[in-house]
């Protein structure tokens, strides 16, 4: 886990808080957030996150309805255009703004659980095939056993991935419903997933059937590409998978 912190000028940025650094100073002692440091106190993404929640309207939080959260997947079926960079630095920014984070790495490449500093190799892995396959055979999926915490109080989860994920097509191409696997999954554990404020997917470049079944969960691709005439391409073949899934299901997903 990653003690990240930002100094008061930033964490009062962050919380949108407009009064002065006295007030903010007092509304975080007012909130019991440590005073270690004095003036040069630090603020954790779970602190900025008390303050907003301080700032909203009173009892706006209470009693959340369970929903899936929005989710920010990050696509393209060209390779190195950015989107791991991407999707970790999105992700950590929302969360150091206050906002519950849930990554999901969806690439057997596992390039975001190492940008976090995961070793793959070494540690016990639980990835997002994994839990679909679980849920598909009907077997508990434990999804927050699978979560590795990379902010302090669940501020930024990951549900890191290894190579194994590579084999997902092949048990995926037998499965019946297999677009729907994932969207099956966040609906059935709805508890799990309910409890966060949006979900980050790193998908893998190309179109398989794991990156068809993360993206049909979608409502909102992100298209990261760079400004050459092979992402053009690229962005063609991405707008075609989407035209065939909203064809095949009369969804209306959008990039
Ligand atoms: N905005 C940027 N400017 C310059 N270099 C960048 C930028 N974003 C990412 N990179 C670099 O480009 C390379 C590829 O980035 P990244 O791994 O994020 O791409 P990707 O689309 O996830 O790749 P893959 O398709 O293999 O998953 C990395 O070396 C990264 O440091
Ligand atoms: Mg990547």
């Amino acid at each position: 886990m990653r003690d990240f912190k930002v100094k008061a000028r930033l964490a009062q940025e962050f919380s949108r808080f407009s009064g002065s650094p006295k007030a903010f100073r007092d509304l975080s002692n007012e909130l019991g957030i440590t005073k270690e440091g004095g003036h040069h106190r630090l603020y954790s993404a779970k602190d900025i996150r008390l303050i907003r929640l301080k700032l909203l309207k009173p009892g706006s939080q209470e009693g959340r309805p369970y929903r899936i959260p929005p989710i920010l997947n990050f696509r393209m079926t060209k390779g190195g255009t950015g989107k791991t960079t991407i999707a970790g630095n999105v992700a950590s920014t929302l969360a150091m703004q206050g906002h519950r984070i849930l990554m999901i790495d969806g690439d057997p490449q596992a390039s975001l659980t190492s940008l976090f500093g995961i070793d793959w190799v070494n540690e016990e892995i639980t990835h997002i095939g994994e839990l679909m396959r679980h849920y598909y055979k009907k077997q508990s999926a434990n999804v927050e056993q699978a979560i590795l915490p990379i902010y302090a109080g669940n501020m930024l989860d990951l549900i890191p991935s290894d190579i194994t994920l590579a084999d997902a097509d092949s048990w995926l191409m037998g499965a019946t419903n297999r677009e729907a696997m994932f969207k099956r999954l966040l609906n059935t554990e709805i508890a799990f997933f309910s409890t966060y404020d949006a979900i980050v997917i790193d998908s893998a470049p190309g179109t398989t059937l794991l990156t068809n079944t993360l993206m049909f969960a979608c409502n909102t691709l992100i298209a990261v590409v760079w400004l050459d005439g092979q992402s053009i391409e690229a962005m063609r073949v991405l707008a075609s998978n989407v035209a065939e899934l909203n064809t095949a299901f009369a969804l209306s997903t959008a990039i």
